[in-house]
C-alpha cells in the first residue's frame, strides 16, 4: 500500500508556506535548514513555515495554530519561550556579554548544577551540539582504552560526523547470512576506512551483543547507545538489556557511552541513566539541557575526564561554553528542580498515551503507543517493535503519514516520519491533552477511511 499526502488539500490549508517554500528553494538547499525538515523526510509537499511559538502552541505563517508535539525535535522541553530562560538569557546578553574565550562564574555554576543532577557526571565540558559532543566522547574512549573500535547499534543516530554516521537506517542488505550487521555509510562522502573502526549490532538482543563483545573485546574502545532508541520511533529497552550491556562492558574493560541527547532531562531530571539506575562511563546531553537554546555537554567519570584535564585529549570550540548557552543551562537546571514539573510532564504523557491507545483500539487499526516520560510514538504495526529491523518489517510508514496529515488538519503538530518521536513539554496543559485526544478521534476516523481499513 502506498498512500501519499492529499496535496491539494494541503496547499489549501497552507498557502503562505507554499509561497515561502518556493522562495526558500532559491537560497536554501531543498528549501530548508536541516534534513529532517526536507520533503523526503516526510514534509510532503513542503514543510510548514512558522511565525511564532508560545508554551505548547505554535502558529504558522497562515495563522494556523497547533498544539506542538514536534517541539523542535526535542529541545523545547519547557515549551516555547519559557519566561525564566528567556529572562536569564536576555539578562546575560544585556548585562554581561556572550563570548570571552575565558572562564566565568556562570560556567562553574552551570556545570555544578548539571553534575548534581546526573549520576554519571563528575566533570563536564559544554559544547554546542550533540554531534560535537559525541565526536569527543568517542575520541576520549579510544584514548582511554587504547583500543580502536566503536560498537554502535542499527537504528540509532549519534550525529552526522564521519566516524559514527553509519547504519542509522541501513538498507536491508547491510546484514550477512549469519545475521551479522555490516557497516554501511548513512550517505555518500564518508571515508571508506572508517568501516574498519566500527562494529554494528542489533539493539535489544542480549545474545548477539554477548557474542560480538566476546569475540571482539580486545579491540572495542566503547559501546555507544541511546538508552532508549529514539531515532527509530520510540523503542524501550527490554527488561535487563541495559543492565547486561553495563555488565558486559565492565567485564571486558569497554567504556559504555550513553547518548542522552534526547533522553537527558526528558524522562527525568537524572536522565535515562537515573531512571534505569545504570551509570555509564561517559555521557552526552543536548536537547533537554538548555531550555531551547543550543548547547550540549559531554562528561563522565573523573578518571576518564582526566584525559581532558591533562590536555592529552583536546576538547575545544570557540562557541563552547558561551554566555547564552550557560545562562540557559543554569536557568533550565533551576526550572527542572522545581517541585512537580516532572509529575506534570509524566502525567500528561501517561494520560495522552493511555487515551491514544484507547482511541486506536476502538478503531481496530493494528497499532500501539510506546513511550516514556516526555516522549512517545504511535506504531501502526500488528507486532511489537523491539529494534530497527522490526520497525522496517512490521510498521506502516504510509498509515503513519496519513495519521500525521489528518492530525495536522486538526491542529496537532508532530513530525511526519514514523521513525521520529512525538514530544510533550512541561507547558502542555490538561486542556491541550483533552483537545489532542478529541482531535485524535476525528483524525483516526479519517485515517480509516483514507486507508480503507
Ligand atoms: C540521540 C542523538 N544523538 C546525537 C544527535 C545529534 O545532535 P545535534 O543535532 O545537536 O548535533 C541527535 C540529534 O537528533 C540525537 O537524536
Amino acid at each position: 500500500m502506498t498512500i501519499t499526502t492529499d496535496k491539494s488539500r494541503y496547499m489549501q490549508h497552507f498557502p503562505t508556506s507554499k509561497k515561502l517554500f518556493e522562495i526558500a528553494l532559491k537560497y536554501l538547499p531543498a528549501g530548508v535548514g536541516s534534513t529532517s525538515r526536507a520533503t523526503w523526510s516526510g514534509w510532503d509537499p513542503y514543510p510548514l513555515f512558522i511565525e511564532k511559538g508560545s508554551g505548547a502552541h505554535i502558529i504558522d505563517v497562515d495563522g494556523n495554530e497547533f498544539i506542538d508535539y514536534l517541539l523542535g525535535l526535542g529541545p523545547m522541553l519547557l515549551g516555547h519561550r519559557p519566561k525564566e530562560i528567556t529572562d536569564a538569557v536576555t539578562k546575560q546578553i544585556q548585562n554581561s556579554g556572550t563570548i570571552f574565550a575565558l572562564g566565568s562564574k556562570l560556567e562553574i555554576e552551570a556545570a555544578n548544577k548539571v553534575c548534581k543532577c546526573i549520576p554519571g557526571l563528575e566533570k563536564i565540558r559544554f559544547l554546542n551540539s550533540g554531534t560535537e559532543a559525541i565526536i569527543y566522547a568517542l575520541r576520549i574512549a579510544r584514548t582511554y582504552t587504547k583500543r580502536k573500535k566503536i560498537l554502535r547499534f542499527e537504528g540509532m543516530y549519534h550525529g552526522f560526523s564521519d566516524g559514527i554516521y553509519w547504519n542509522k537506517h541501513p538498507s536491508l542488505k547491510a546484514i550477512d547470512k549469519s545475521g551479522n550487521c555490516i557497516p554501511e555509510p548513512q550517505g555518500p562522502g564518508l571515508p571508506d576506512g572508517i568501516a574498519d573502526s566500527l562494529i554494528i549490532c542489533q539493539w535489544n538482543d542480549i545474545d548477539s551483543l554477548y557474542k560480538i563483545i566476546k569475540e571482539n573485546a580486545s579491540d572495542i574502545a566503547a559501546v555507544i547507545t541511546e538508552p532508549i532508541m529514539c531515532n527509530t520511533g520510540c523503542i524501550l529497552p527490554k527488561p535487563g538489556y541495559l543492565e547486561a550491556l553495563r555488565k558486559l562492558t565492565e567485564k571486558y574493560g569497554i567504556l559504555l557511552i550513553f547518548d542522552e541527547v534526547i533522553t537527558g532531562f526528558r524522562i527525568g531530571v537524572d536522565g535515562a541513566q537515573g531512571y534505569y539506575n545504570i551509570v555509564p562511563d561517559l555521557s552526552v546531553f543536548a536537547k533537554g539541557l538548555g531550555g531551547g537554546y543550543p548547547v550540549a555537554a559531554l562528561g563522565g567519570k573523573k578518571e576518564i575526564m582526566q584525559l581532558v584535564d591533562s590536555g592529552e585529549v583536546s576538547v575545544a570550540g570557540t562557541y563552547s561554553g558561551n554566555g547564552i548557552a550557560l545562562a540557559a543551562v543554569s536557568a533550565t537546571m533551576d526550572y527542572l528542580q522545581r517541585e512537580n514539573v516532572y509529575d506534570i510532564l509524566n502525567n500528561s504523557s501517561f494520560r495522552l498515551r493511555t487515551e491514544l491507545t484507547r482511541v486506536l483500539k476502538k478503531s481496530h487499526i493494528p497499532s500501539y503507543v510506546s513511550g516514556i516520560g516526555g516522549m512517545f510514538q504511535v506504531w501502526f504495526s500488528e507486532k511489537e517493535i523491539h529494534n530497527y529491523r522490526d520497525a522496517l518489517k512490521y510498521a506502516s510508514k504510509d498509515i503513519f503519514h496519513i495519521w500525521w496529515e489528518e492530525m495536522l488538519y486538526q491542529g496537532i503538530l508532530f513530525h511526519p516520519h514514523y521513525f521520529e518521536n512525538m514530544f510533550i513539554s512541561m507547558a502542555h496543559s490538561e486542556k491541550d491533552i483533552d483537545q489532542t485526544i478529541a482531535k485524535a478521534e476525528k483524525a483516526i476516523a479519517n485515517v480509516k477511511k483514507r486507508c480503507g481499513l
